[in-house]
């Protein structure tokens, strides 16, 4: 099949619409894939279809590791530091090495392990809002939820995951922020990770010595991974976890307030996550071979992006997937990508975003959004879309 024949640009923005966006639906009915310019000049093929977005993610002949020729690269580090060739930042990984840190930490990710972690979660958001009221109390009765909520919880919930003593986890929490933050300069970026990466080789000694009922204690017990590993993997959880989560709870709040008859329903949150796809784009890959995808043959050395957004939005998967509507109660979206890479922590975003939601309505049942919709920044211009604020009073 021919390939087709405008060459466009990537990635693309979401002009006043928060969903994915709309030229996907006309990729998705042209022949074959979508060729494409990177920022970085370099060409690849973009993936729209929910079955092909599939077939690319469960292919042995597509790779994720970024030490292949022609692995594509967005240009963007939003967050994401120069450390994917780090030990232990396994979704860079294939299998079978790939295989060795699934198997240490999936026990610690179950839907039961989660459900034990949910008051631990509940400490987090309490503690969270406690301070956004504090601080209320100043401001009179206002807040940014984008920094004041939805920030500060996914850090401090993996920071607790991973045995990081109460006192310390403010530390992390801020540093995580820079991390993340578009306006962090490369320095700053590299500081913060090492700064991360040294405070979790103190911990994982420590815990080697005294070991608990924390993540790092799991990993070390399980005999699989090396220090320098461990340290990597945690790194990879408190980053993959953070702008992620951060946005589809910030993003699911304004759903919230903006169409109150739903709060309190838990279908939102599977919805809140089908229908933004804040990660459309992470899932880059590379042909490792020769294969055909949806007719269109794709070399060896060409970059692939699966985009779960037109996953997400096909008609052939999903019943007038433009619509919010949590009532349609599906789990087979994409929004955690498919595959040997799908995402570790999705039980316990479920367990999150559910918490946070609930948690703050019944905290603020009065709140409110301070501006119109139309004044909301939306942030497109990161690897992760998202709010970048959510003023709201009470
Ligand atoms: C709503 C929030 C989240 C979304 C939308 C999301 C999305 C994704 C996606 C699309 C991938 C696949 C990447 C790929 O194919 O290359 C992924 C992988 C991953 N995610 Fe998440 N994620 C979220 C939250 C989290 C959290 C809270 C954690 C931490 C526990 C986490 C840890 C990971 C890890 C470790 C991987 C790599 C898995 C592997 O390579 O085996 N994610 N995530």
């Amino acid at each position: 099949m021919a390939m087709s024949a405008e060459l466009v640009d990537f990635p693309l923005r979401r002009p006043g619409n928060p969903g994915p966006p709309p030229e996907y639906t006309s990729y998705r009915e042209r022949e074959g894939l979508v060729w494409s310019t990177m920022p970085t000049g370099a060409r690849v093929w973009l993936v729209t279809r929910y079955e092909e977005v599939r077939a690319v993610l469960t292919n042995p002949k597509i790779s994720s590791n970024p030490a292949h020729p022609g692995f594509p690269s967005t240009g963007r580090t939003g967050g994401v530091p120069s450390q994917d060739q780090i030990p232990g930042w396994f979704v860079a990984l294939d299998p079978p090495e790939h295989d060795r840190f699934r198997k240490a930490l999936i026990p610690e990710f179950t839907v039961r392990r989660v459900r034990q972690l949910r008051p631990a979660i509940q400490e987090v958001v309490d503690g969270v809002i406690d301070a956004l009221v504090e601080k209320g109390k100043e401001t009179g009765n206002t807040a940014d939820l984008v920094a004041d909520f939805v920030t500060p919880v996914p850090s401090l919930v993996i920071s607790a995951l991973l045995g990081v003593p109460k006192i310390d986890r403010g530390f992390f929490e801020s540093r995580i922020r820079s991390l993340v933050s578009l306006n962090a300069s490369h320095d700053e970026r590299d500081e913060a990770t090492r700064l991360i990466m040294r405070y979790l080789n103190r911990l994982i000694r420590i815990r080697q010595k005294r070991p608990g009922d924390d993540l790092i204690s799991v990993m070390l017990k399980s005999e699989a991974l090396s220090p320098m590993e461990i340290s990597g993997a945690s790194m990879l959880l408190l980053i993959a976890g953070q702008e992620t989560t951060a946005s589809n709870m910030a993003l699911g709040l304004m759903t919230l307030l903006m169409n109150r008859q739903w709060i309190g329903d838990e279908r939102v949150v599977e919805e809140v996550l089908r229908y933004y796809s804040v990660a459309d784009f992470v899932s880059l890959r590379v042909a490792t071979d020769d294969v055909e995808i949806g007719g269109q043959l794709v070399k060896k050395g060409e970059g692939v992006v699966p985009l779960v957004g037109g996953a997400n939005h096909d008609e052939s998967a999903f019943e007038c997937p433009h619509k919010f509507d949590p009532e349609r109660s599906v789990r087979h979206h994409v929004a955690f990508g498919y595959g040997v890479h799908q995402c570790l922590g999705q039980n316990l975003v479920r367990a999150e975003l559910d918490i946070a939601y609930r948690t703050l309505f019944e905290r603020l049942p009065e709140v409110a959004m301070a501006v119109g919709v139309e004044e909301l920044p939306f942030r497109c211009d990161g690897v992760i879309f998202g709010l970048n604020s959510l003023p709201v009073r009470w």
